[in-house]
């Protein structure tokens, strides 16, 4: 699945141009720069299919790539603060929340989560809503690498502490470090059980 040749599809700046649903969507939300684009790199294999920035407020399109029939990845732009013009966050935030809780395809969506941050109330925001809407979702720790590997069961905890009363969480976290692939595997792995479940 992974060795596929993953596709560009499209970049949807609003839910009116959607492409046509083909297979099943795992989107990528998150805070931006908590590694979303970054994840779609190491999770496919390729180095620049999604493009990242040290800017929060790269990623402004919803975009969607594919690999066969079976799965497209789907790169959001971020919530919260972005070095970007109000409007068009707001433009944005309101395109992830339309797509978030009405594609009938979304298997499945990855909150990614700073792993030096934990989770902040603009995330349980998003939690929310994808709780309400009963899309079911786990999460994803980011940047592994930027927290001493003895602090990292404490950050996991505190997750799985947040999220043990939602009722779309699964309760589980993965730990991931772009940078030097650490959690790749384990990723790639519920990708897919997901996809064969
Ligand atoms: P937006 O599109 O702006 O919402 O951001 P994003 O969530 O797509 O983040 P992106 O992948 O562009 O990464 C943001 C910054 O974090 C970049 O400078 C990345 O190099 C860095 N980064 C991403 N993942 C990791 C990681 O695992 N470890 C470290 N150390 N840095 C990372
Ligand atoms: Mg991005």
């Amino acid at each position: 699945l992974f060795a596929g040749d993953w596709q560009f599809v499209t970049a949807a700046p609003t839910v009116e141009v959607l492409p046509p649903m083909v297979g099943m969507e795992i989107a990528l939300a998150g805070r931006s720069n908590v590694g979303k684009s970054s994840l779609v790199n190491a999770l496919t294999g390729r180095k620049a299919l999604a493009r990242t920035s040290v800017t929060p407020g790269r990623t402004q399109e919803l975009i969607f790539f594919r690999v066969g029939p079976e799965l497209s990845l789907v790169d959001m732009p971020g919530y919260g603060f972005a070095k970007a013009p109000k409007e068009k966050v707001e433009a944005w935030t309101h395109t992830i929340k339309a797509y978030l809780r009405g594609r009938v395809n979304l298997a499945r969506v990855f909150v990614l989560i700073d792993s030096r941050h934990g989770i902040k109330p603009v995330d349980e925001e998003i939690l929310d809503l994808l709780d309400k809407a009963a899309v079911s979702y786990a999460i994803i720790l980011t940047k592994s690498d930027q927290v001493k590997p003895t602090a990292l069961p404490h950050v996991i905890a505190g997750v799985l502490e947040k999220i043990k009363r939602r009722p779309a969480a699964y309760p589980v976290v993965f730990p991931t470090s772009s940078q030097t692939g650490a959690g790749f595997p384990e990723l790639r792995a519920a990708v897919a059980r997901l996809l064969h479940e």
